[in-house]
Protein backbone atom coordinates (compact mmCIF):
# COMPACT_ATOMS: atom_id res chain seq x y z
CA UNK A 1 0.00 0.00 0.00
CA UNK A 2 1.14 3.17 -1.12
CA UNK A 3 1.62 5.87 1.95
CA UNK A 4 -0.63 8.20 -0.74
CA UNK A 5 -3.62 5.76 -0.63
CA UNK A 6 -3.35 5.10 3.32
CA UNK A 7 -6.83 6.70 5.03
CA UNK A 8 -7.26 9.19 2.49
CA UNK A 9 -9.96 8.25 0.74
CA UNK A 10 -13.66 9.86 1.43
CA UNK A 11 -15.83 7.98 -1.03
CA UNK A 12 -15.02 4.25 -1.90
CA UNK A 13 -16.98 2.10 -3.97
CA UNK A 14 -15.66 -1.63 -2.96
CA UNK A 15 -16.79 -4.67 -5.72
CA UNK A 16 -15.98 -7.87 -6.87
CA UNK A 17 -14.76 -6.67 -9.77
CA UNK A 18 -12.15 -3.54 -10.15
CA UNK A 19 -13.63 -1.30 -13.68
CA UNK A 20 -10.78 -2.70 -15.43
CA UNK A 21 -9.25 -6.34 -15.70
CA UNK A 22 -6.24 -7.48 -15.88
CA UNK A 23 -4.70 -10.04 -18.37
CA UNK A 24 -0.96 -11.74 -18.52
CA UNK A 25 0.31 -11.21 -22.26
CA UNK A 26 2.34 -14.93 -22.98
CA UNK A 27 5.98 -12.69 -22.61
CA UNK A 28 4.29 -11.67 -18.80
CA UNK A 29 3.42 -8.10 -19.24
CA UNK A 30 0.11 -7.21 -17.68
CA UNK A 31 -2.93 -5.82 -20.00
CA UNK A 32 -5.70 -3.88 -18.40
CA UNK A 33 -9.18 -4.25 -20.34
CA UNK A 34 -12.76 -2.92 -19.61
CA UNK A 35 -14.32 -5.57 -17.14
CA UNK A 36 -18.03 -6.88 -18.23
CA UNK A 37 -21.00 -6.96 -16.43
CA UNK A 38 -23.77 -4.06 -15.73
CA UNK A 39 -22.46 -2.93 -12.48
CA UNK A 40 -19.43 -2.00 -14.02
CA UNK A 41 -21.17 0.18 -16.92
CA UNK A 42 -23.43 1.77 -13.81
CA UNK A 43 -20.37 2.67 -11.56
CA UNK A 44 -17.60 3.79 -13.68
CA UNK A 45 -19.19 7.08 -14.26
CA UNK A 46 -20.19 7.57 -10.47
CA UNK A 47 -16.79 7.25 -9.40
CA UNK A 48 -15.11 8.90 -11.85
CA UNK A 49 -17.08 12.15 -11.58
CA UNK A 50 -16.91 11.95 -7.65
CA UNK A 51 -12.89 11.27 -7.87
CA UNK A 52 -13.18 8.49 -5.46
CA UNK A 53 -11.72 4.86 -4.92
CA UNK A 54 -12.31 1.58 -5.95
CA UNK A 55 -11.57 -1.69 -4.06
CA UNK A 56 -11.95 -5.06 -6.13
CA UNK A 57 -10.06 -8.29 -7.52
CA UNK A 58 -8.66 -7.37 -11.23
CA UNK A 59 -9.75 -10.61 -12.93
CA UNK A 60 -7.16 -12.71 -12.69
CA UNK A 61 -5.19 -14.69 -9.89
CA UNK A 62 -2.00 -13.63 -7.44
CA UNK A 63 -2.21 -10.34 -9.62
CA UNK A 64 -2.58 -6.73 -7.67
CA UNK A 65 0.68 -5.11 -5.46
CA UNK A 66 -0.66 -1.96 -4.01
CA UNK A 67 -3.00 0.50 -5.12
CA UNK A 68 -2.60 2.37 -8.75
CA UNK A 69 -3.42 5.32 -9.39
CA UNK A 70 -5.70 6.04 -12.66
CA UNK A 71 -6.96 8.77 -14.42
CA UNK A 72 -10.01 9.65 -12.44
CA UNK A 73 -10.07 7.15 -9.17
CA UNK A 74 -7.87 5.24 -7.43
CA UNK A 75 -7.75 1.50 -7.92
CA UNK A 76 -7.24 -0.69 -4.87
CA UNK A 77 -6.47 -4.41 -5.47
CA UNK A 78 -7.37 -7.11 -4.08
CA UNK A 79 -4.94 -9.88 -4.80
CA UNK A 80 -6.97 -13.51 -4.85
CA UNK A 81 -4.88 -16.52 -4.92
CA UNK A 82 -6.40 -19.13 -7.76
CA UNK A 83 -8.20 -21.52 -4.85
CA UNK A 84 -9.35 -18.68 -3.56
CA UNK A 85 -10.93 -17.71 -7.06
CA UNK A 86 -12.34 -20.83 -7.81
CA UNK A 87 -14.13 -21.28 -4.06
CA UNK A 88 -14.89 -17.88 -3.46
CA UNK A 89 -15.82 -16.24 -6.91
CA UNK A 90 -16.67 -19.74 -9.36
CA UNK A 91 -17.99 -21.61 -6.09
CA UNK A 92 -19.82 -19.73 -3.63
CA UNK A 93 -20.75 -16.42 -5.33
CA UNK A 94 -21.67 -18.00 -8.97
CA UNK A 95 -22.33 -21.42 -7.97
CA UNK A 96 -24.86 -21.07 -4.74
CA UNK A 97 -25.56 -17.54 -5.10
CA UNK A 98 -26.29 -16.15 -8.43
CA UNK A 99 -28.22 -19.53 -9.40
CA UNK A 100 -30.51 -19.51 -5.79
CA UNK A 101 -31.04 -15.68 -6.20
CA UNK A 102 -32.12 -16.23 -9.94
CA UNK A 103 -34.75 -18.57 -9.18
CA UNK A 104 -33.12 -21.17 -9.10
CA UNK A 105 -32.69 -22.27 -12.89
CA UNK A 106 -29.86 -24.51 -12.50
CA UNK A 107 -29.18 -26.05 -9.08
CA UNK A 108 -27.00 -24.60 -6.44
CA UNK A 109 -24.62 -26.19 -4.71
CA UNK A 110 -23.34 -25.98 -1.45
CA UNK A 111 -20.26 -26.67 -0.34
CA UNK A 112 -18.96 -25.63 3.77
CA UNK A 113 -14.94 -25.31 1.78
CA UNK A 114 -16.53 -22.55 -0.60
CA UNK A 115 -18.72 -20.73 2.38
CA UNK A 116 -15.21 -20.69 4.46
CA UNK A 117 -13.55 -18.98 1.56
CA UNK A 118 -16.49 -16.56 0.97
CA UNK A 119 -16.06 -15.29 4.65
CA UNK A 120 -12.24 -15.25 4.17
CA UNK A 121 -11.97 -13.41 0.71
CA UNK A 122 -15.24 -11.18 2.15
CA UNK A 123 -12.50 -10.69 4.97
CA UNK A 124 -9.96 -9.36 2.62
CA UNK A 125 -12.26 -6.97 1.23
CA UNK A 126 -13.09 -5.49 4.49
CA UNK A 127 -9.83 -4.88 5.85
CA UNK A 128 -8.51 -3.43 2.74
CA UNK A 129 -10.99 -1.13 2.44
CA UNK A 130 -10.22 -0.44 5.96
CA UNK A 131 -7.10 0.98 4.98
CA UNK A 132 -8.12 3.28 2.61
CA UNK A 133 -10.91 4.85 3.92
CA UNK A 134 -10.42 8.42 5.57
CA UNK A 135 -12.03 9.28 8.62
CA UNK A 136 -16.20 9.37 8.78
CA UNK A 137 -15.29 8.20 4.79
CA UNK A 138 -18.86 6.76 2.77
CA UNK A 139 -18.11 3.35 1.74
CA UNK A 140 -20.40 2.23 -1.37
CA UNK A 141 -20.15 -2.06 -0.88
CA UNK A 142 -21.76 -3.53 -4.19
CA UNK A 143 -23.39 -7.20 -4.98
CA UNK A 144 -23.58 -10.98 -3.75
CA UNK A 145 -20.09 -11.52 -3.71
CA UNK A 146 -19.50 -9.03 -1.00
CA UNK A 147 -22.72 -9.49 1.21
CA UNK A 148 -20.25 -9.91 4.51
CA UNK A 149 -18.57 -7.07 3.81
CA UNK A 150 -20.83 -4.32 5.29
CA UNK A 151 -20.74 -5.88 9.16
CA UNK A 152 -16.76 -6.48 8.84
CA UNK A 153 -16.29 -3.71 7.92
CA UNK A 154 -18.29 -1.74 10.73
CA UNK A 155 -16.38 -3.92 13.23
CA UNK A 156 -13.04 -2.49 11.59
CA UNK A 157 -14.29 1.01 11.18
CA UNK A 158 -17.27 2.38 13.13
CA UNK A 159 -16.52 5.67 12.13
CA UNK A 160 -17.62 5.10 8.34
CA UNK A 161 -20.74 5.28 7.01
CA UNK A 162 -21.44 1.62 5.10
CA UNK A 163 -24.00 1.35 1.99
CA UNK A 164 -24.95 -1.63 0.43
CA UNK A 165 -26.62 -2.63 -2.97
CA UNK A 166 -27.13 -5.81 -4.67
CA UNK A 167 -27.53 -5.60 -8.39
CA UNK A 168 -29.49 -8.73 -8.66
CA UNK A 169 -32.71 -10.13 -7.49
CA UNK A 170 -33.16 -10.59 -3.97
CA UNK A 171 -35.04 -14.42 -4.06
CA UNK A 172 -38.34 -15.29 -2.35
CA UNK A 173 -38.24 -16.02 0.80
CA UNK A 174 -39.07 -19.73 0.30
CA UNK A 175 -36.07 -19.80 -1.73
CA UNK A 176 -33.51 -18.19 0.36
CA UNK A 177 -33.88 -20.35 3.08
CA UNK A 178 -32.36 -23.08 1.35
CA UNK A 179 -29.17 -21.22 2.19
CA UNK A 180 -27.50 -23.28 4.39
CA UNK A 181 -25.82 -20.08 5.87
CA UNK A 182 -28.95 -17.85 5.77
CA UNK A 183 -28.55 -15.94 9.02
CA UNK A 184 -24.88 -14.35 8.73
CA UNK A 185 -25.89 -13.50 5.21
CA UNK A 186 -28.73 -11.64 6.14
CA UNK A 187 -26.91 -10.22 9.48
CA UNK A 188 -23.65 -9.50 7.10
CA UNK A 189 -25.65 -7.15 5.03
CA UNK A 190 -27.58 -5.57 7.83
CA UNK A 191 -23.58 -4.03 8.89
CA UNK A 192 -24.83 -1.09 6.40
CA UNK A 193 -26.46 1.58 7.33
CA UNK A 194 -28.72 1.83 3.88
CA UNK A 195 -29.28 -1.45 2.16
CA UNK A 196 -30.60 -0.47 -1.65
CA UNK A 197 -32.52 -3.38 -4.21
CA UNK A 198 -33.91 -2.49 -7.40
CA UNK A 199 -37.33 -3.42 -6.73
CA UNK A 200 -39.43 -3.07 -3.23
CA UNK A 201 -40.22 -6.85 -3.78
CA UNK A 202 -36.95 -7.73 -2.89
CA UNK A 203 -36.49 -4.74 -0.26
CA UNK A 204 -39.65 -6.42 1.31
CA UNK A 205 -38.20 -10.12 1.06
CA UNK A 206 -35.38 -8.78 2.56
CA UNK A 207 -37.04 -6.59 5.37
CA UNK A 208 -39.08 -10.25 6.30
CA UNK A 209 -35.87 -12.15 6.81
CA UNK A 210 -34.41 -9.87 9.02
CA UNK A 211 -37.28 -9.97 11.22
CA UNK A 212 -37.99 -13.65 10.93
CA UNK A 213 -34.98 -15.10 10.47
CA UNK A 214 -32.61 -12.48 12.84
CA UNK A 215 -35.44 -11.76 14.91
CA UNK A 216 -34.82 -7.68 14.45
CA UNK A 217 -38.03 -5.67 14.48
CA UNK A 218 -38.81 -4.00 11.15
CA UNK A 219 -41.28 -1.58 10.02
CA UNK A 220 -44.54 -2.98 8.41
CA UNK A 221 -45.25 -0.42 6.15
CA UNK A 222 -45.07 -1.35 2.45
CA UNK A 223 -41.78 -0.21 0.56
CA UNK A 224 -41.66 2.45 -2.49
CA UNK A 225 -39.20 3.07 -5.06
CA UNK A 226 -36.64 5.61 -4.01
CA UNK A 227 -39.43 6.73 -1.32
CA UNK A 228 -41.25 4.84 1.76
CA UNK A 229 -37.82 3.74 2.97
CA UNK A 230 -38.55 -0.05 5.35
CA UNK A 231 -36.09 0.01 8.93
CA UNK A 232 -34.39 -2.18 11.21
CA UNK A 233 -33.46 -2.07 14.21
CA UNK A 234 -30.16 -3.54 14.68
CA UNK A 235 -29.20 -2.92 18.54
CA UNK A 236 -29.00 0.77 18.89
CA UNK A 237 -28.98 1.60 15.45
CA UNK A 238 -31.64 1.88 12.24
CA UNK A 239 -30.74 0.14 8.88
CA UNK A 240 -32.96 1.28 6.19
CA UNK A 241 -33.97 -0.78 3.12
CA UNK A 242 -35.42 0.73 -0.23
CA UNK A 243 -36.06 0.21 -3.43
CA UNK A 244 -33.66 2.07 -5.82
CA UNK A 245 -33.66 0.99 -9.89
CA UNK A 246 -30.23 1.32 -11.46
CA UNK A 247 -29.72 2.62 -14.86
CA UNK A 248 -27.36 4.13 -17.69
CA UNK A 249 -25.99 7.25 -18.51
CA UNK A 250 -29.00 8.04 -21.05
CA UNK A 251 -27.77 11.30 -22.08
CA UNK A 252 -24.22 10.28 -22.68
CA UNK A 253 -25.44 6.99 -24.83
CA UNK A 254 -27.59 8.98 -26.82
CA UNK A 255 -25.28 12.18 -27.74
CA UNK A 256 -22.52 8.61 -28.85
CA UNK A 257 -25.85 7.48 -30.70
CA UNK A 258 -26.53 10.62 -32.51
CA UNK A 259 -23.24 10.99 -33.80
CA UNK A 260 -22.49 11.18 -37.26
CA UNK A 261 -19.90 8.54 -37.04
CA UNK A 262 -21.70 6.15 -35.05
CA UNK A 263 -24.89 6.60 -37.85
CA UNK A 264 -22.24 6.20 -40.30
CA UNK A 265 -21.48 3.09 -38.77
CA UNK A 266 -24.74 1.96 -38.20
CA UNK A 267 -25.50 1.95 -41.71
CA UNK A 268 -22.50 0.20 -43.08
CA UNK A 269 -23.35 -2.98 -40.28
CA UNK A 270 -26.99 -2.81 -42.02
CA UNK A 271 -25.23 -3.47 -45.42
CA UNK A 272 -22.61 -5.95 -44.14
CA UNK A 273 -25.65 -7.39 -42.95
CA UNK A 274 -27.10 -7.75 -46.30
CA UNK A 275 -29.75 -5.10 -45.97
CA UNK A 276 -32.58 -7.11 -44.39
CA UNK A 277 -35.86 -5.39 -44.15
CA UNK A 278 -35.70 -5.95 -40.00
CA UNK A 279 -32.60 -6.84 -38.18
CA UNK A 280 -33.26 -8.25 -34.47
CA UNK A 281 -30.70 -8.12 -31.95
CA UNK A 282 -29.24 -9.65 -28.40
CA UNK A 283 -26.94 -8.28 -26.46
CA UNK A 284 -25.75 -10.88 -23.43
CA UNK A 285 -23.40 -11.90 -21.54
CA UNK A 286 -23.43 -15.89 -21.77
CA UNK A 287 -25.34 -16.40 -19.14
CA UNK A 288 -28.09 -19.25 -18.31
CA UNK A 289 -30.49 -16.32 -16.98
CA UNK A 290 -30.27 -14.31 -20.11
CA UNK A 291 -32.73 -16.31 -22.02
CA UNK A 292 -30.72 -16.40 -25.09
CA UNK A 293 -31.79 -20.46 -25.85
CA UNK A 294 -36.07 -18.99 -25.42
CA UNK A 295 -35.03 -16.01 -28.38
CA UNK A 296 -33.59 -19.11 -30.01
CA UNK A 297 -35.94 -21.34 -30.33
CA UNK A 298 -38.98 -18.52 -30.90
CA UNK A 299 -36.94 -17.30 -33.61
CA UNK A 300 -36.58 -21.14 -35.13
CA UNK A 301 -40.51 -21.49 -34.60
CA UNK A 302 -41.43 -18.56 -36.08
CA UNK A 303 -39.08 -19.54 -39.24
CA UNK A 304 -40.72 -22.98 -39.99
CA UNK A 305 -43.83 -21.36 -39.45
CA UNK A 306 -43.36 -18.95 -41.92
CA UNK A 307 -44.17 -15.72 -39.66
CA UNK A 308 -40.82 -14.57 -40.32
CA UNK A 309 -38.25 -15.23 -43.26
CA UNK A 310 -34.66 -16.12 -42.80
CA UNK A 311 -34.19 -13.83 -45.95
CA UNK A 312 -36.20 -10.76 -44.84
CA UNK A 313 -35.94 -10.79 -41.32
CA UNK A 314 -32.13 -11.94 -39.37
CA UNK A 315 -30.91 -12.09 -35.78
CA UNK A 316 -27.72 -10.74 -34.34
CA UNK A 317 -26.59 -12.26 -30.99
CA UNK A 318 -23.75 -10.71 -29.55
CA UNK A 319 -22.26 -12.93 -26.37
CA UNK A 320 -19.89 -11.55 -24.33
CA UNK A 321 -18.06 -14.73 -23.02
CA UNK A 322 -18.75 -15.31 -18.94
CA UNK A 323 -17.91 -17.45 -16.24
CA UNK A 324 -16.23 -19.64 -18.40
CA UNK A 325 -14.76 -22.19 -15.93
CA UNK A 326 -18.05 -22.63 -14.04
CA UNK A 327 -19.90 -26.10 -15.57
CA UNK A 328 -23.78 -24.96 -15.72
CA UNK A 329 -21.85 -21.74 -18.13
CA UNK A 330 -19.92 -24.40 -20.18
CA UNK A 331 -22.92 -26.80 -20.66
CA UNK A 332 -25.35 -23.77 -21.88
CA UNK A 333 -22.71 -22.30 -24.33
CA UNK A 334 -22.20 -25.62 -26.14
CA UNK A 335 -26.65 -25.64 -26.07
CA UNK A 336 -26.51 -22.44 -27.61
CA UNK A 337 -24.23 -23.40 -30.35
CA UNK A 338 -25.90 -26.35 -31.31
CA UNK A 339 -29.59 -24.21 -31.56
CA UNK A 340 -27.37 -21.61 -33.93
CA UNK A 341 -25.92 -24.27 -35.42
CA UNK A 342 -29.26 -25.90 -36.36
CA UNK A 343 -30.96 -23.13 -37.06
CA UNK A 344 -28.91 -21.63 -39.41
CA UNK A 345 -28.65 -25.03 -41.07
CA UNK A 346 -32.13 -25.49 -41.42
CA UNK A 347 -32.75 -21.61 -42.86
CA UNK A 348 -29.61 -19.89 -44.04
CA UNK A 349 -27.64 -20.04 -47.27
CA UNK A 350 -24.11 -19.87 -48.54
CA UNK A 351 -23.31 -15.86 -47.58
CA UNK A 352 -26.85 -15.62 -45.95
CA UNK A 353 -26.88 -17.05 -42.70
CA UNK A 354 -30.07 -16.54 -40.63
CA UNK A 355 -28.61 -15.90 -37.05
CA UNK A 356 -25.34 -14.09 -36.94
CA UNK A 357 -23.30 -15.57 -33.88
CA UNK A 358 -20.41 -13.05 -32.26
CA UNK A 359 -18.55 -15.02 -29.00
CA UNK A 360 -16.57 -11.41 -28.04
CA UNK A 361 -17.19 -8.25 -26.39
CA UNK A 362 -17.83 -5.48 -28.55
CA UNK A 363 -16.57 -2.58 -28.93
CA UNK A 364 -18.66 -0.24 -26.92
CA UNK A 365 -19.07 2.53 -29.63
CA UNK A 366 -19.34 -0.51 -32.70
CA UNK A 367 -22.13 -1.89 -29.20
CA UNK A 368 -24.18 1.57 -30.12
CA UNK A 369 -23.99 1.31 -33.35
CA UNK A 370 -25.78 -1.98 -33.21
CA UNK A 371 -28.22 -0.51 -31.49
CA UNK A 372 -28.83 2.57 -33.40
CA UNK A 373 -28.94 -0.21 -36.98
CA UNK A 374 -30.90 -2.57 -35.19
CA UNK A 375 -35.06 -2.60 -35.18
CA UNK A 376 -35.86 -4.90 -32.89
CA UNK A 377 -34.33 -5.78 -29.53
CA UNK A 378 -34.60 -9.31 -27.83
CA UNK A 379 -34.20 -9.22 -23.79
CA UNK A 380 -36.01 -12.34 -22.80
CA UNK A 381 -34.04 -13.43 -19.53
CA UNK A 382 -35.91 -16.09 -17.11
CA UNK A 383 -34.77 -13.46 -14.14
CA UNK A 384 -32.47 -10.40 -14.29
CA UNK A 385 -31.72 -7.68 -11.28
CA UNK A 386 -32.33 -5.15 -13.75
CA UNK A 387 -30.93 -5.51 -17.45
CA UNK A 388 -29.56 -2.11 -18.62
CA UNK A 389 -29.15 -3.86 -22.09
CA UNK A 390 -32.51 -2.59 -22.19
CA UNK A 391 -31.61 0.97 -21.19
CA UNK A 392 -29.27 1.38 -23.55
CA UNK A 393 -31.27 0.15 -26.64
CA UNK A 394 -33.86 2.46 -25.86
CA UNK A 395 -31.54 5.42 -25.01
CA UNK A 396 -29.97 4.83 -28.34
CA UNK A 397 -33.02 5.01 -30.38
CA UNK A 398 -32.76 8.82 -30.75
CA UNK A 399 -35.46 8.93 -33.79
CA UNK A 400 -38.07 6.74 -31.87
CA UNK A 401 -37.98 4.29 -34.74
CA UNK A 402 -37.55 0.42 -33.27
CA UNK A 403 -38.77 -1.82 -30.85
CA UNK A 404 -38.24 -3.69 -27.46
CA UNK A 405 -39.47 -7.27 -26.48
CA UNK A 406 -38.65 -7.79 -23.07
CA UNK A 407 -39.12 -10.51 -20.27
CA UNK A 408 -41.42 -9.58 -17.83
CA UNK A 409 -39.27 -11.32 -15.11
CA UNK A 410 -36.73 -8.52 -16.03
CA UNK A 411 -36.48 -5.30 -13.14
CA UNK A 412 -36.81 -2.92 -16.26
CA UNK A 413 -39.81 -4.62 -17.09
CA UNK A 414 -41.34 -2.28 -14.12
CA UNK A 415 -40.51 0.61 -15.96
CA UNK A 416 -40.30 0.12 -19.83
CA UNK A 417 -44.26 -0.93 -19.69
CA UNK A 418 -44.30 -0.05 -23.54
CA UNK A 419 -41.98 -2.57 -24.49
CA UNK A 420 -44.15 -5.77 -25.65
CA UNK A 421 -43.66 -8.04 -22.85
CA UNK A 422 -43.66 -11.67 -22.45
CA UNK A 423 -43.44 -14.71 -20.16
CA UNK A 424 -40.01 -16.33 -20.94
CA UNK A 425 -41.56 -19.45 -19.78
CA UNK A 426 -44.61 -19.60 -22.34
CA UNK A 427 -42.97 -19.74 -26.32
CA UNK A 428 -45.79 -19.02 -27.85
CA UNK A 429 -46.29 -15.43 -25.94
CA UNK A 430 -42.38 -14.89 -26.99
CA UNK A 431 -42.86 -15.78 -30.56
CA UNK A 432 -46.34 -13.57 -30.43
CA UNK A 433 -44.36 -10.84 -28.62
CA UNK A 434 -41.70 -11.56 -31.22
CA UNK A 435 -44.00 -11.30 -34.29
CA UNK A 436 -46.06 -8.18 -33.18
CA UNK A 437 -42.92 -6.17 -32.87
CA UNK A 438 -41.17 -7.16 -35.96
CA UNK A 439 -44.44 -6.26 -37.66
CA UNK A 440 -45.44 -3.23 -35.70
CA UNK A 441 -47.33 -0.18 -37.32
CA UNK A 442 -44.52 2.29 -37.38
CA UNK A 443 -46.58 5.21 -35.73
CA UNK A 444 -47.31 2.71 -32.47
CA UNK A 445 -44.08 1.87 -32.37
CA UNK A 446 -42.40 5.26 -32.12
CA UNK A 447 -45.43 6.32 -29.86
CA UNK A 448 -44.12 3.20 -27.50
CA UNK A 449 -40.74 3.97 -27.50
CA UNK A 450 -40.87 7.94 -27.21
CA UNK A 451 -42.64 7.10 -23.66
CA UNK A 452 -39.66 4.54 -22.89
CA UNK A 453 -37.36 7.26 -23.65
CA UNK A 454 -39.08 10.07 -21.32
CA UNK A 455 -38.65 7.19 -18.45
CA UNK A 456 -34.94 6.33 -19.60
CA UNK A 457 -34.16 9.90 -19.97
CA UNK A 458 -35.31 11.53 -16.61
CA UNK A 459 -34.17 8.53 -14.32
CA UNK A 460 -30.68 7.75 -15.51
CA UNK A 461 -27.62 6.13 -13.13
CA UNK A 462 -26.69 9.97 -11.65
CA UNK A 463 -30.53 9.56 -10.59
CA UNK A 464 -30.20 6.55 -8.89
CA UNK A 465 -26.96 7.16 -7.39
CA UNK A 466 -27.79 10.50 -6.03
CA UNK A 467 -30.90 9.14 -4.41
CA UNK A 468 -29.10 6.63 -3.08
CA UNK A 469 -26.14 8.17 -1.44
CA UNK A 470 -28.40 11.26 -0.28
CA UNK A 471 -30.24 8.57 1.13
CA UNK A 472 -27.72 6.74 2.83
CA UNK A 473 -25.89 10.23 4.10
CA UNK A 474 -29.60 11.08 5.81
CA UNK A 475 -29.21 7.93 7.61
CA UNK A 476 -30.27 8.41 11.47
CA UNK A 477 -27.35 6.73 13.46
CA UNK A 478 -27.93 6.76 17.46
CA UNK A 479 -24.80 5.42 18.27
CA UNK A 480 -22.97 8.45 16.35
CA UNK A 481 -25.32 11.26 17.98
P1 LIG B 1 -25.35 -8.12 -16.53
O1 LIG B 1 -24.97 -7.08 -15.55
O2 LIG B 1 -26.03 -9.31 -15.94
O3 LIG B 1 -24.25 -8.52 -17.43
P2 LIG B 1 -26.84 -5.96 -17.85
O4 LIG B 1 -27.72 -6.01 -19.06
O5 LIG B 1 -27.43 -5.23 -16.70
O6 LIG B 1 -26.47 -7.47 -17.50
O7 LIG B 1 -25.47 -5.25 -18.20
C1 LIG B 1 -24.62 -5.75 -19.19
C2 LIG B 1 -23.66 -4.67 -19.64
O8 LIG B 1 -22.64 -5.29 -20.43
C3 LIG B 1 -24.31 -3.62 -20.51
O9 LIG B 1 -23.72 -2.36 -20.30
C4 LIG B 1 -24.04 -4.13 -21.93
O10 LIG B 1 -23.98 -3.13 -22.91
C5 LIG B 1 -22.68 -4.79 -21.76
N1 LIG B 1 -22.59 -5.94 -22.70
C6 LIG B 1 -23.35 -7.06 -22.70
N2 LIG B 1 -23.01 -7.87 -23.72
C7 LIG B 1 -22.04 -7.25 -24.40
C8 LIG B 1 -21.29 -7.59 -25.56
N3 LIG B 1 -21.49 -8.72 -26.25
N4 LIG B 1 -20.34 -6.71 -25.95
C9 LIG B 1 -20.12 -5.56 -25.27
N5 LIG B 1 -20.81 -5.19 -24.17
C10 LIG B 1 -21.75 -6.02 -23.74
C1 LIG C 1 -23.54 -8.91 -13.03
C2 LIG C 1 -23.25 -8.90 -11.55
C3 LIG C 1 -21.89 -8.23 -11.28
C4 LIG C 1 -20.82 -8.91 -12.11
C5 LIG C 1 -21.20 -8.90 -13.59
C6 LIG C 1 -20.20 -9.62 -14.47
O1 LIG C 1 -23.69 -7.61 -13.45
O2 LIG C 1 -24.29 -8.23 -10.86
O3 LIG C 1 -21.56 -8.29 -9.91
O4 LIG C 1 -19.56 -8.27 -11.94
O5 LIG C 1 -22.46 -9.54 -13.75
O6 LIG C 1 -19.97 -10.90 -14.00
P1 LIG C 1 -18.49 -11.40 -13.59
O7 LIG C 1 -18.72 -12.72 -12.97
O8 LIG C 1 -17.77 -11.46 -14.89
O9 LIG C 1 -17.93 -10.39 -12.65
Amino acid sequence: MSAAAFGTSDFIVVANRLPVDVEKAPDGTLIWKESPGGLVTALKPILSARNGAWVGWPGAPDVGDGPIDGEDMLLVPVKLSAQEVEEHYEGFSNGSLWPLYHDVIVKPEYHREWWNTYVEVNRRFAEETARVAAEGATVWVQDYQLQLVPKMLRMLRPDVKIGFFLHIPFPPVELFMQMPWRREIIEGILGADLVGFHLPGGAQNFLYLANKLAGYSTSKSSIGVRSKFGVVTVGFRSVRVGAFPISIDSAELAATARLPETRKRARTLRKELGDPEKIMLGVDRLDYTKGIDVRLRAIGELYQEGRLDPERHIFVQLATPSRERVESYRAMRDDIELQVGRINGNFGRIGRPAIHYIHRPVPRRELLAFFAASDVMLVTPLRDGMNLVAKEYIACRTDSSGALVLSEFTGAAAELRQAYQCNPHDLEGVKNAIDEAVHQDPEDGRRRIRAMRRQVLQFDVDRWARSFLQTLAGTVDETRA
